[in-house]
């Protein structure tokens, strides 16, 4: 592959148009890391840890026991927990620290509902079983490791291969640092100083990693751990870098690297024809995540065939982190949606987003001034282009202060807004966590004096470089700073604002221009005396936290936020959305968008997109198509591109291009409440919106590497065209009993088989399942909010039994009132014995819907109907013209109020 110009979004000034030739270099890899060099060093045959058996204690909520290091006399606090739920929590800490250590409760929303374990022990081990007897944790003294059982099934073992690693916190001169102080080459294991580059990182509480193993029972296929440009299934680390989990701003990142990227999600997802589990690792501190697949077809022993035993295949992983506590989740699963759902128990849901959000975000660095976005929005309305919002970067603000406006470029920011708001139309403006050094500037001076920054490891607040030039930070991870910095996005402070202004964190890993590896010094120090290295990869997070928590303040509680977050940790679904950052417009970067978000949505987040048309450099028009194309079907969609790049307004392409474009954006308008209905199983029942194949077929073997194509949802399978010149196009439909339907065609495939289907620059693969229903818009209107009173369609794709199913969730699609007052409508959709039923998937819903459903076809119906009937409450059987084609019935014209309890019969 043609790798991009190695430049980086350094220093830019005033002006932030000159993009800098950085490059790899400036990141660390795996040789660089103090911390890992010493846990890889020390592995040694068998771990050095035994239990105490005597110091076990049972409470109401946990099982104690102390571990006991056979070199260093250290004792450490294992906490067991077994919840409800399906999940076991393995807590390890130092039985008694000379100062705390830091622990990521902040991701958390809950982690309740603790059984209370009965124990047996022997010499050799301790046995637990959970109280509802699902259960069971054999613990083996020495050296300390552990099983895990569910029923008879051995599932996973800690510590199996020695890697528990727990540094504990020394005095400086203790004998475990000597070699620090002994003068010769200095801290050569980076115990209280490491070097990187042209910087150098004292470690105020010296050595603090932790670190422990996992062997995954008989699973080879592992997944998870956002945010990496590669492949969905994880790799085996054997022969080189591990995983890492460490927030960074790595502009045009380089494809199949393990390097972090902007956010992180330490979960892990192993899955196996018969299970599904998760291992969540609550460590918020730089991470690496090192995995070990043995493979299944190795034979253990050498002799006769015939008397070799099949090596059974394992997955060993072990997680290291610089630093806080060990506090692992082990999700037993056993499907996949109830892993999701257990994580999504400890974390919290996918926030239900605006319908707006849903729709199409015209972005660029930057809309250089009003008229400018007057002309974007005027451009879309020209051309017929449905479009929700339009964003501004950091060039609208004087001077990249955010909360300010150029007033030479936008003399009228509410002017603006309203004419947008006219529309139905929004705006999103950039709000960085970095604050220009002035004391004139309302907001450093206000932080300033209320000592809301960052501090450096002398006590001053800490200065880097952003796109201002000299900066503070704030410190989010204070709930203080956060809540002042939420009352800035109110309407009287924020000058210049609407309510139809939405908003946008970048730069928040944090970005620091001249820091170590482009981000803040590890020794900086936070509210609570905190180092900046112990919650690195919340900081995002919080300011994620702070911008929603502003915008549903700005509106008294009444209306859903919307902010997009570059940065990001495990629970920043409850904020919003989150994108993967500076791509490049080739095609190897629109391929890796799909295994980048399906990571993402498998780990919670599922409001997730990718710059459409790369974010650096100019992509042709082939290109654009298919990202367009792409992007329809992803769940953020926006196009964005860097300020060096040329206008690519969709409309500047051609008639042609334009046209095609128009009809991807159309599309993805009119499947608007298929979408909006998945977002509402995220945000109540944790399923993706969109998954891997995988996930809807668990046991099909041949689907646990796919990374081209996906499910939206149940019922749709997307396969986007992401090869340039693409005459022809492979797809997988799995699963042996299943029916498919080319949504275009309404052409019938029979499941468990590799097709080959030609395509031109139209095309876009997509195919709905035989047994479900979805409902669509009959037209795309030109906003979301335009859509409100268009009539629904239902297309009814029935599988071998001649039976179909699916949902229809519809709120106000702005405010909270469908939790605080049940106004929703939820309705199911049933076909079966040729009737079509609609009722409601509960009867809490109190919204009451005049809208219609208009026109409904079915697929794979065998014969002709001679009649069908639609019967509404009330009224009489009333029959109904229809048409008939290859297997497919039509029925147009229908009025029927959608949300009422009617039947459609077939004879
Ligand atoms: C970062 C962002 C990009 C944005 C630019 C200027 O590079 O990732 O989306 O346009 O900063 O704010």
């Amino acid at each position: 592959m043609e790798l991009p110009q190695p430049v980086s979004s350094q220093e830019t000034g005033e002006s932030a148009s000159v993009l800098e030739e950085g490059g790899e270099d400036k990141f660390k890899t795996s040789e660089d890391i103090a911390f890992y060099r010493r846990q890889v060093q020390q592995v040694s045959d068998s771990s050095p840890y035994q239990v105490l058996t005597k110091t076990l204690k049972l409470s109401e909520t946990c099982a104690n026991v102390h571990l006991h290091h056979s070199t260093m006399k250290e004792d450490l606090l294992l906490e067991l927990h077994c919840l409800k739920n399906g999940i076991v929590r393995v807590k390890i800490n130092e039985l008694q620290p000379i100062k705390p250590r830091y622990e990521a409760t902040d991701a958390l929303i809950g982690a309740q509902h603790p059984q209370r374990w009965t124990s047996q022990s022997n010499k050799e081990a301790i046995t637990l079983s959970s109280e509802d007897g699902h259960v069971q944790l054999q613990m083996m003294t020495s050296p300390f490791h552990m099983e895990l059982s569910s029923g008879d099934e051995s599932i996973v073992s800690v510590n199996a291969k020695g890697r528990l690693h727990f540094e504990t916190l020394q005095a400086k001169l203790s004998p475990r640092t000597i070699d620090a102080s002994s003068g010769q080459k200095e801290d050569p294991l980076g115990l209280w100083k490491e070097e990187f580059k042209t910087f150098t990182d004292i470690k105020a509480n010296g050595p603090s990693s932790v670190g422990l193993d996992f062997t995954l029972h008989h699973f080879e296929h592992v997944y998870g751990i956002p945010e990496h440009a590669d492949a969905l299934k994880l790799q085996n680390t054997r022969d080189g870098d591990p995983y890492r989990l460490y927030n960074l701003d790595v502009f045009a990142y380089k494809i199949g690297s393990k390097m972090g990227l902007y956010g992180s999600v330490p979960l892990l997802i192993a899955h196996k024809p018969e299970q599904t589990i998760g291992i969540f690792w609550l460590n918020a501190s730089e991470t690496l995540v090192d995995i070990n697949i043995a493979n299944a077809s190795q034979s253990s022993d050498t002799g006769p065939p015939e008397k070799r035993r099949k090596v059974v295949a394992n997955t060993d992983v072990v997680w290291m982190s610089e630093s806080g506590v060990i506090d692992a989740f082990i999700l037993l699963g056993p499907s996949p949606f109830d892993v999701f759902r257990q994580y999504a128990e400890l974390t919290g849901f996918q926030a239900l987003p605006p319908l707006f959000a849903l729709g199409y975000h015209q972005c660029r660095w930057n809309y250089e001034n009003q008229e400018d976005v007057l002309s974007v929005d005027q451009g879309f309305d020209k051309h017929g282009i449905p479009y929700d919002v339009i964003w501004l970067d950091i060039e609208h603000t004087q001077g990249k202060r955010y909360f300010t406006w150029d007033e030479k470029q936008f003399p009228n920011p509410q002017g603006m807004q309203l004419h947008l708001q006219d529309k139905k139309r929004k705006l999103v403006v950039i709000s960085d966590p970095h604050i220009k050094i002035d004391p004139d500037y309302f907001v450093y001076s206000e932080a300033k004096k209320a000592g809301y920054f960052v501090k450096d490891n002398e006590g001053n607040d800490f200065v880097g470089s952003c796109w201002p030039g000299p900066c503070s930070y704030l410190d989010f991870c204070n709930s203080e700073v956060r809540k002042w910095y939420s009352d800035k996005f109110s309407l009287s402070s924020y000058k210049g604002s609407t309510d139809s202004l939405f908003i946008w964190n970048d730069m928040n890993e944090p970005s620091v221009f001249d820091g170590p590896e482009q981000t803040m010094s590890k020794n900086a120090v936070h509210f609570g005396g905190w180092e900046h290295r112990d919650l690195h990869n919340l900081y995002g997070f919080y300011q994620h936290w702070a911008s929603a928590d502003g915008l549903i303040q700005r509106s008294k509680g009444s209306e859903r936020p919307f902010v997009l977050s570059r940065s990001f940790f495990a629970g920043s679904q409850r904020f919003g959305a989150v994108w993967t950052g500076d791509n490049v417009a080739s095609w190897e970067y629109l391929q890796i968008s799909i295994p980048m978000l399906l990571a993402l949505s498998i780990t919670g987040i599922s409001f997730c997109g990718a710059d459409i048309g790369g974010f650096v450099q100019d992509p042709e028009p082939e290109l654009l198509i298919r990202w367009y194309q792409a992007g329809a079907l992803q769940p953020f969609f926006r196009g964005h591109s860097s300020i060096q790049t040329k206008r690519r307004e969709p409309w500047l392409f051609g008639e042609k291009t334009t046209q095609i474009i128009k009809k991807a954006i159309q599309e993805r308008y009119c499947l608007l409440p298929y979408w909006y209905t998945l977002f509402c199983r995220a945000h109540t029942k944790a399923e993706p919106v969109i998954r891997p194949v995988w996930v809807e077929f668990p046991k099909e073997l041949n689907t646990f590497d796919l990374d081209s194509e996906y499910m939206i949802g149940n019922a749709l399978l997307a396969h986007p065209v992401t090869e340039a010149g693409a005459k022809t196009v492979n797809i997988l439909l799995p699963g042996s009993k299943e029916r498919w339907y080319d949504v275009r065609t309404y052409q019938r495939f029979e499941g468990d088989q590799n097709i080959c289907v030609s395509v031109n620059l139209e095309s876009v693969p997509v195919f709905q399942r035989g047994g479900t229903v979805i409902p669509r818009k009959t037209e795309a209107g030109m906003t979301t909010a335009s859509q409100t009173q268009t009539a629904f369609s239902l297309s009814i794709a029935l599988d071998s039994k001649g039976f179909a199913e699916g949902e229809l969730y519809i709120d106000d699609g702005y405010s909270f009132s469908y939790k605080t007052e049940k106004q929703y409508c939820h309705w199911k959709f049933v076909f079966l014995n040729n009737v079509l039923k609609a009722r409601p998937v509960d009867e809490m819903g109190k919204m009451i819907s005049c809208l219609t459903v208009e026109r409904v076809w079915i697929m794979g119906l065998m014969d002709k109907p001679v009649s069908v009937t639609v019967q509404c409450p009330g009224k009489k059987e009333e029959k109904l013209d229809f048409s008939f084609k290859d297997e497919t019935m039509t029925i147009g014209n229908l009025h029927i109020q959608v949300l009422q309890g009617w039947l459609l019969k077939l004879k």
